[in-house]
């Protein structure tokens, strides 16, 4: 599972009904939004392993940082049968945003959390940001192969989901070309 927000007790019941084990929590990032459905998962999968960055590890709250382990930049998971995910650290939106490539042999889709939305990047006014770690966040994703599908954490325009190379022709953050470039979008 890929965040764990509220709301999510449909999907944690259909996993249950159809036999179905979570046996990781990957946290793109601490936020609230994307941590407060995650004592409800443990709940229904007790041993399902939680990891964030160590970035935000603070952000969990003393009872989930004693459970949690840490995400490093490289670090490569088996996903679901012979799909294979990876982690690129991120920071930015906050010091321990992560994305995640999900290789599927055929392109690829990546878990972008709060660091790209269609159209633009995560802010960086939040405690932690930084234009500076963002800007270099944004050329890292921008090596990936063109083709790989972006999965956004949030969805604020009404596009559901697009290539990277869509976004690094449309989405002004990925087409800046310097941080100061960055630094001056609304
Ligand atoms: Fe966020």
């Amino acid at each position: 599972m890929v965040d764990a927000p509220s709301g999510i007790s449909g999907i944690l019941g259909d996993l249950s009904k159809y036999s179905f084990r979570l046996d990781r929590i990957i946290l793109t990032h601490g936020h609230f939004d994307h941590v407060l459905g995650i004592a409800e998962a443990l709940k229904v999968f007790p041993a399902a392993e939680l990891m964030i960055h160590p970035g935000d590890l603070e952000e969990l709250g003393d009872k989930l940082i004693s459970k949690a382990k840490q995400l490093s930049d490289g670090m490569k998971f088996k996903a679901a049968g012979s799909i294979e995910l990876s982690v690129i650290h991120t920071p930015g939106h906050t010091p321990g945003c992560c994305c995640f490539l999900m290789n599927t042999g055929s392109g690829g889709f990546l878990f972008t959390g709060d660091t790209v939305f269609h159209g633009t990047c995560g802010r960086t006014d939040l405690d932690g940001g930084s234009n500076t770690a963002m800007f270099a966040s944004l050329q890292k994703i921008k090596q990936l192969p063109p083709e790989t599908v972006l999965l956004t954490g949030h969805q604020y325009s009404r596009k559901f989901s697009g290539t990277l190379a869509e976004e690094i022709a449309s989405n002004d953050a990925m087409k800046a070309s310097s941080l100061d470039s960055l630094e001056q979008l609304p």
